[in-house]
C-alpha cells in the first residue's frame, strides 16, 4: 500500500532543501534575499490558509514574504496603486494577487496590471500565451507542482495517455498544455474533459494518468479508473463530519478507499499535489530574483 501513495509532502520537502540552498548561496554571495509579496484582499478563509501557508514556507527556505492586507471593501483604483507599487518595487522579485478577489473586483483585469516579469502565479496573459506558445514563462503553481510531481516519482509521461477532468485556467487547461508539449516532462496525449464531455468514464477508463481537477468531492469512483493507471487527484474539500476530531474531514475529487484499490499510484488528500503548490510559487520567486525565466 505505501509504494503506491504518491508522497508529495515528501517531494515538497525535497525540493524546499534544494530552494533553501540556492538561497543560501544568493545570500552568502552578499546579495539580498529573493522576496515574494502577496496581496490579500478580504477575508476569505481558504485565501487566508493559502497565504499563511506561504509565509510559513518562505520562512523554512530563507525567502523574505511580505503580505499586503486590504479591506473587502478596496476599490480597483486603491487595489491598482499596490499593484503599480509592486511592480515598480525593486525589492520585490514577484508577487501574487490572492484569488478569488470580492465580487466588485475584475479579477482578469487585475492580473494584466501586474508586470509580467513579477507575475509568480503565471497568470498573465503573457505568461500563459508564452506557455502556449512553448516559450519560457512563469508556470502555475499547481500545473507546475503536478509536472513534478510525476516527474519526481518516477511516473514517464511520454507517449501515455493522460485524461484530465477539469478545465480550469489554473489547473486543467495550463496542465493539459505542459503535458501535450514537446519537452522531457511532456510529449503525453493528452484528453481534456469538461462539464459537456459525454460518456466521460468511458474516456477516464482509458487513461494511463488520469487527472481530477473538476472542483466536485469524491467525483472519480473505481470503475472510472482502468486497472494500473496513475490517480492524480487535485481537489481539495472540507467536509464536515461530527465524528472527526476537528469537526471535519479533507476529501479530494477522488473516492481515494475505492480508487486506491485499482490505481498503480495514487496521490492522497492531503499531502499529494497540495504541498508542490507552494513550492511552485518558490521555484518561480527564486527564478524572478535570479532573472532566469526571461528577460
Ligand atoms: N487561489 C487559489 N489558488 C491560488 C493560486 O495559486 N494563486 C492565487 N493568486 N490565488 C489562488
Amino acid at each position: 500500500m505505501q509504494e503506491k501513495l504518491i508522497d508529495g509532502k515528501a517531494i515538497a520537502e525535497q525540493i524546499k532543501k534544494e530552494i533553501a540552498a540556492e538561497t543560501a548561496a544568493i545570500i552568502d554571495a552578499g546579495k539580498r534575499a529573493p522576496h515574494l509579496a502577496a496581496v490579500l484582499v478580504g477575508n476569505d478563509p481558504a485565501s487566508e490558509t493559502y497565504v499563511a501557508s506561504k509565509e510559513k514556507a518562505c520562512r523554512q527556505v530563507g525567502i523574505t514574504s511580505s503580505t499586503y492586507r486590504l479591506p473587502e471593501k478596496t476599490s480597483e483604483k486603491e487595489l491598482l496603486n499596490i499593484i503599480n507599487f509592486l511592480n515598480k518595487d525593486e525589492e520585490i522579485d514577484g508577487f501574487i494577487v490572492q484569488l478569488p478577489l470580492p465580487a466588485h473586483l475584475n479579477a482578469d483585469s487585475i492580473i494584466e496590471h501586474i508586470n509580467p516579469h513579477k507575475d509568480v502565479d503565471g497568470f498573465h496573459p503573457v505568461n500563459t500565451g508564452r506557455m502556449m506558445a512553448g516559450l519560457p514563462s512563469y508556470l502555475p503553481a499547481t500545473p507546475f507542482g503536478i509536472i513534478e510531481l510525476l516527474h519526481r516519482s518516477g511516473i514517464q509521461t511520454a507517449g501515455k495517455h493522460v485524461v484530465v477532468i477539469g478545465r480550469s485556467n489554473i489547473v486543467g487547461t495550463p496542465v493539459s498544455v505542459l503535458l501535450s508539449r514537446k519537452s522531457p516532462k511532456g510529449n503525453a496525449t493528452v484528453t481534456l474533459c469538461h462539464s459537456q464531455t459525454v460518456n466521460l468514464p468511458e474516456l477516464t477508463k482509458q487513461a494511463d494518468i488520469l487527472i481530477a481537477a473538476i472542483g466536485v468531492p469524491s467525483f472519480v469512483k473505481a470503475d472510472m479508473v482502468k486497472h494500473g493507471a496513475v490517480v492524480i487527484d487535485v481537489g481539495i474539500h472540507r467536509i464536515t463530519d461530527d465524528k472527526a476530531e476537528k469537526g471535519y474531514v479533507i476529501k479530494g475529487d477522488v473516492d481515494f478507499d475505492e480508487v486506491v484499490k485499482v490505481a498503480s499510484r495514487i496521490t492522497p488528500v492531503p499531502g499529494g499535489v497540495g504541498p508542490l503548490t507552494i513550492v511552485s510559487l518558490l521555484s518561480n520567486t527564486l527564478a524572478a530574483n535570479q532573472k532566469k525565466i526571461y528577460q
